[in-house]
């Protein structure tokens, strides 16, 4: 078959593109008077679409269903209904996959395949013949995947994700992955729990399909795309096999199609405000430290620069609202019971920016009108609501869930969930223990003559953007088996790895630079001093710079991993954490890439 190259939208079309606006993207492969057109046009009626299909807005449904994905398993349902839903509004939804990354399964870690699915995500957008685009999305990685690369698409987008699991049921407790599998793992290993009590908590953790049903990664990077503008309000937290998602999904498809006669793109709501509107929810609910290098690379698409300073000057003026595990009660099931992720924002309010578009078409301030605040509510629910979420004036605390730490362990800065760790470890000084990969941390952590006190400070070296590589959810190093006999439940652990968001404890992470790239965590030696100090938000390695810079002298970095292939091309070009870890490649705002898109088309013709 011939190649037919799809273009963009042609000056002249004299098939009708309805109502969509002269952008639209369908007419530059089914409308003109071309052999490209009249193959598309063939091609498509060989699937048994009519003239008649062709004059609907084209909505892509970007499915990452796999059957190696067990969060994203309900999103063929939700499919189906977006697809309902696209065709009661006059669209023609057409369901097309890209790479699922089902966090627990893939290999060397999930984060070095975000940047592949987020550039599957982009060029299949693009590279199609789409009016909008209905993204659907579900665990840890596909949700920022999916929303880079709509980013730099910028074609209408509007997210839909599969939703939180229920929650796990065990002898009258309510179970969360994975809060409580590291909790239980941790029990069993000091030997509080046993085998049969771990076999039974096997079968009972997650109860259905979706996506782990604290407020972990998946649940925090769903609820800033709702506070970002891209999802229909109240989508985040739906359980996965609640019937109301579908009927959301259904809502999102007709969206969509009016979306794509809009023509409202992603560019034109996530601006820099969006972005700061979900830094606020970010910190309101207590979200996972994995926002921290999410964000930043969605915002990065488009031209958008987020520091990290204004994570931690936002953190400070954010109060933490909602009672989520792990750093509080409830889980996803009970937020969406009292009104889910825009209940938060109602009592967030007075501190977002409601100027910003959505995909409702209207600003966020219209869409938060339309949201009863609990304090108008009457009845046991409010009771209810009040547990799960905190008021502006009386908040669970003053301070947002997260905290951007300096000093000369971390001279571009580190990230620490302080909700989420011990408060009498929040100001500790302590001798360094140094693992120096995850081999050495695997085989000396349980060693009985392991020289370690609980003052002790846990130090993993390697495991950042390149040395892990892909920054593995490994910092949260466990504690010494003859510790935990101890009692001891909680250290100070530092490391350049990232963390699971239903992950918890003392746990610095993401330092920057990572050892790997010559940054001063490789310096530290076992038995230096570290003093962590999060109010004055200060990480200090006690060892003169001189001695600092002269083992840093002396580092060598180990062979790389990858010669070839994909392994080889993140390695060249991954960034740092607090760049988001995109490519350097394909940071920049859309307008420069619809230019090149022009440019390349010019250059055709
Ligand atoms: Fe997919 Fe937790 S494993 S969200």
């Amino acid at each position: 078959m011939n190649e037919t190259p799809a273009q963009e939208p042609a000056p002249e079309s004299p098939r009708p593109a309805g109502e969509l606006p002269p952008t639209a993207r369908g007419a530059a492969w089914y409308g003109s008077a071309d052999v490209a057109s009249f193959i598309h046009r063939a091609f498509t009626k060989a699937m048994g679409y009519d003239d008649a299909d062709l004059q609907k807005p084209i909505i892509g449904i970007c499915n990452t269903f796999s059957e190696l994905n067990h969060c994203n398993r309900g999103l063929k349902d939700v499919a189906e209904a977006v697809k309902r839903g696209v065709l009661q509004a006059g669209g023609l939804p057409l369901e097309f996959p890209t790479i699922s990354i089902g966090e627990v399964f893939v290999s060397p870690t999930s984060m070095f395949f975000r940047n592949l699915a987020a550039m599957d995500t982009e060029e299949m957008i693009r590279g199609q013949p789409l009016d909008g685009v209905v993204l659907l999305a579900g665990c840890d990685k596909t949700t920022p995947a999916q929303l880079m690369g709509a980013a730099s698409a910028d074609v209408p987008a509007i997210m839909v994700t599969g939703g939180p699991m229920l929650n796990g049921r065990y002898e009258g407790q309510d179970l969360g992955a994975c809060t409580d599998c590291r909790r239980y793992w941790t029990e069993y290993r000091a030997g509080t729990v046993d085998a049969e009590t771990m076999s039974a908590l096997e079968d009972n953790l997650c109860r259905s399909q979706g996506h782990c049903m604290v407020m972990g990664t998946a649940s925090t990077m769903a609820s800033c795309a709702e506070a970002l503008g891209m999802m229909l309000p109240g989508g985040a937290a739906i359980p996965a096999p609640d019937s109301r998602r579908l009927r959301f999904g259904e809502a999102s498809g007709r969206q969509a199609v009016r979306l794509a006669r809009e023509g409202l793109r992603p560019s034109q709501i996530m601006t820099r405000q969006a972005f700061e509107n979900a830094i606020r929810v970010l910190h309101a609910v207590g979200g996972s430290t994995n926002a921290v290098v999410h964000l930043p690379a969605i915002a990065g698409r488009l031209g958008i620069d987020l520091p990290l300073d204004l994570f931690d000057d936002l953190s400070r003026v954010t109060p933490w609202l909602a009672n989520l595990r792990p750093s509080g009660r409830f889980q996803m099931e009970q937020l969406f019971e009292v009104g889910g992720v825009p209940a938060v924002m109602k009592e967030l309010e007075p501190l977002l920016h409601r100027e910003c578009l959505t995909v409702t078409g209207q600003t966020m301030g219209d869409n938060l009108n339309a949201v009863p605040p609990i304090s108008a509510r009457s009845g046991p629910s409010v009771k209810r609501a009040r547990e799960v979420i905190a008021t502006l004036e009386e908040p669970l605390d003053g301070e947002g869930g997260l905290a951007i730490l300096r000093g000369n362990l971390c001279p571009d800065g580190a990230v620490i969930k302080h909700v989420a760790a011990s408060p009498y470890l929040l100001r500790h000084r302590g001798p360094a223990v140094v693992f120096t990969s995850l081999a050495d941390l695997s085989a000396r952590i349980d060693d009985p003559h392991l020289e370690v006190t609980p003052d002790s400070v846990l130090v993993l070296q390697q495991v950042g953007p390149v040395g892990g590589p892909g920054m593995p959810e490994v910092g949260n190093l466990p504690i010494p088996k003859k510790l935990l006999a101890q009692g001891v439940r909680d250290m100070v652990r530092i490391s350049d790895a990232r963390m699971s968001g239903t992950s918890y404890g003392t746990i610095v992470l993401h330092v920057a630079p990572e050892s790997a790239a010559g940054g001063p965590l490789g310096a530290v030696r076992t038995g230096d001093e570290i003093e962590l100090d999060v109010p004055a938000r200060r990480l200090t390695l006690h060892v003169p710079q001189g001695e600092i810079e002269r083992r840093l002298a002396a580092f060598a970095p180990p062979p790389a991993p990858y010669r070839r292939g994909y392994g080889r091309l993140f390695l060249d070009h991954v960034l740092q954490a607090p760049q988001g870890c995109d490519f350097d490649f394909l940071v920049g705002n859309s307008e420069e890439a619809r230019r090149a898109a022009a440019l390349s088309r010019d250059l055709r013709s």
